[in-house]
């Protein structure tokens, strides 16, 4: 009501209320660069697609004269209990779309308590962005080098970061023409490397200061950050030196994601990255049922790749999710507002769950199961 009673004095919202109408006002703020950046995926999109038209064919079955004029969407995710099922998915280089970047992300997280997950690429330093408070939770692209790995989830640990996301799906960039049409990479011009670049032991493999030779610094990270990937045997590491809970990003395999439970993983998130690496890979949504199913007793089932409504949250957590990140949404809100535009979008959100869940007939996300649901 907050937005109808404003309305009463003449205002309107700062921003656009759908997605869609956000994309276009970020769109008119930024270059086409960023922009594509942003919004682009891998290949024909086709994947991207995949992605949306899986929510369409799921539709809600709404229950009647059911007690839900209260709704509780608190969710508890390894031990801790957080405001809604709702984080927001680790996205780099925020600062081509805003010079505050992960810092006002991180702002607007902590002012709603919800968890922001930090990228390893991110424009601000890890300690830097842990001053905004809120609960925190570190992504890891995960180095070629033991001893860098090992600093930056010490430096994670030291900052307050409770929770790593390892994303698996990223150790090398996939073909994505927009990108490559703009012959667009922030990371080459320096932006999105301010973890590695502020890491002793990173700092320490540079034959000069990363103050005078940025260009060797970035052409020390390039391999040490990508072009090969780790194997399941490689886990151990990253188990035996992380004492929080551990989740496994970019998941879509039942096989996959029974090894990572197998190798004392505490989580996954199903994901493809919104489309961004495997072109023409399944929808997000279509691999979550199966996965839930197979290790939704052992591990803590997280999904991302399309989330834009709270009836697309609604479904995710009817199909055996047990939070959702949030990914370009939110981006688009940073782009023309800020912190302000973050939280405007994650407000938005979860004002919509809200909604929907009661008039479906639900009062909490664990109500949720199949049968809130009718497929097409
Ligand atoms: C991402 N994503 C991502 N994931 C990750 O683990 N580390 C990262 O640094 C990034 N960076 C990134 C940048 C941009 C511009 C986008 C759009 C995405 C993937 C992200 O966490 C999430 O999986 C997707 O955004 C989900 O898809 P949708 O909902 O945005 O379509």
């Amino acid at each position: 009501y907050e937005i109808y009673l404003n309305g009463l004095a003449g205002l309107r919202p700062p921003y656009p209320t759908d997605v869609a109408g956000l994309e276009q006002a970020a769109r008119r703020h930024l270059a086409p660069e960023p922009y594509g950046y942003v919004a682009g995926s891998a290949g024909t999109g086709a994947t991207e697609r995949a992605n949306r038209e899986a929510f369409d064919r799921w539709r809600i079955v709404p229950r009647m004269l059911r007690e839900v004029s209260v709704r509780d969407l608190s969710t508890e995710l390894f031990g801790r209990t957080y405001p809604a099922p709702v984080a927001l998915a680790p996205i780099g280089v925020q600062s081509i779309v805003h010079p505050h970047g992960e810092l006002a992300t991180a702002r607007a997280a902590a002012s709603l308590g919800v968890p922001a997950v930090l990228s390893t690429a991110s424009s601000h330093t890890l300690e830097e962005v842990a001053e905004a408070g809120g609960p925190r939770w570190y992504q890891l692209y995960w180095p070629h080098d033991d001893e860098v790995t090992l600093s930056l989830l010490d430096r994670a640990a030291k900052s307050g970061y409770d929770t790593l996301v390892v994303t698996l799906d990223t150790w090398t960039l996939a073909w994505r023409p927009t990108d490559l049409d703009h012959a667009y990479l922030p990371f080459l011009r320096g932006t999105g490397l301010a973890i590695p670049l502020s890491d002793p032991v990173f700092r320490s493999r540079l034959e000069r200061p990363v103050e005078e030779d940025l260009n060797a610094a970035i052409l020390r990270w390039a391999p040490m950050f990508h072009g090969r990937s780790h194997t399941w045997d490689r886990l151990s590491l990253l188990r035996d030196n992380w004492d929080g809970p551990i989740v496994l990003k970019g998941v879509q395999h039942v096989d996959d994601a029974l090894r990572a439970a197998d190798a004392g993983m505490d989580g996954v998130v199903v994901s493809n990255h919104g489309g961004r690496q495997v072109d023409g890979a399944m929808a997000s949504l279509d691999a979550l049922p199966a996965v839930a199913a197979a290790v939704g007793e052992r591990l803590t089932v997280l999904f991302d790749s399309g989330i834009r409504t709270g009836a697309d949250v609604l479904k995710a957590l009817a199909l055996g999710a047990r939070a959702v990140l949030l990914g370009r949404p939110y981006v688009w809100g940073l782009a023309v507002g800020g912190e302000e535009g973050v939280r405007h979008v994650v407000r938005s959100l979860l004002a919509d769950l809200d909604l929907t869940l009661g008039l479906a007939g639900h009062r909490t996300p664990a109500d949720l199961d199949p049968s809130a649901l009718e497929a097409r």
